[in-house]
């Protein structure tokens, strides 16, 4: 199987929409199937998120100057959706805004893909080599067995809470 970074992040991508349209056609059915589908949608997207921060942003931002701009926008996405994530993970379907965050996370994360994909995944493709390519990958593919699959408080908002709390 190919281990083209490109080619692995697009995989990940396809099950965290089609995940999406599961949570979209069970919307109004039972809250047990809501749940699960939420918890599905969570990890995958706990995983994704913390194999292109550790390996594909970094390494994009280093060898790719140009892309400077697209990647610190990225990240700030990827913190969105972190607190979105944590907070549906404390949620269950029977809160009010169970539904209302969810979706606001599907279109918010939808909008995210939409951009690595069409603007500026070509640009690394075209400035990075075949191999290069291939090592990056490899590289999130072994990483991904021990990436964290439950939404963790992002660092900034840790500290804010603590604050807060003391
Ligand atoms: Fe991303
Ligand atoms: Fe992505």
């Amino acid at each position: 199987m190919s281990t083209d970074a490109i080619v692995v992040l697009k995989e990940d991508h396809k099950n965290v929409k089609r995940l999406f349209k599961e949570f979209q056609a069970a919307e109004d059915g039972p809250a047990e199937a809501k749940a699960e589908i939420v918890k599905q949608i969570l990890a995958e997207l706990t995983v994704h998120t913390y194999l292109e921060n550790e390996v594909m942003y970094p390494e994009v931002r280093r060898l790719v100057p140009d892309l400077e701009e697209d990647i610190l926008e990225s990240y700030e996405e990827h913190h969105v959706a972190d607190v979105l994530c944590m907070e549906l993970f404390t949620m269950t379907p029977d809160d009010e805004r169970f539904d209302a965050k969810v979706n606001v996370l599907i279109e918010s994360v939808t909008h995210h893909i939409d951009e690595e994909e069409h603007e500026w995944f070509p640009k690394v493709r075209t400035a990075l080599g075949r191999n290069q390519l291939q090592e990056l990958g490899a590289r999130m593919q072994q990483l991904r067995p021990d990436a964290p699959t439950k939404p963790v408080e992002p660092k900034a908002l840790h500290k804010a809470l603590e604050a807060m709390r003391a």
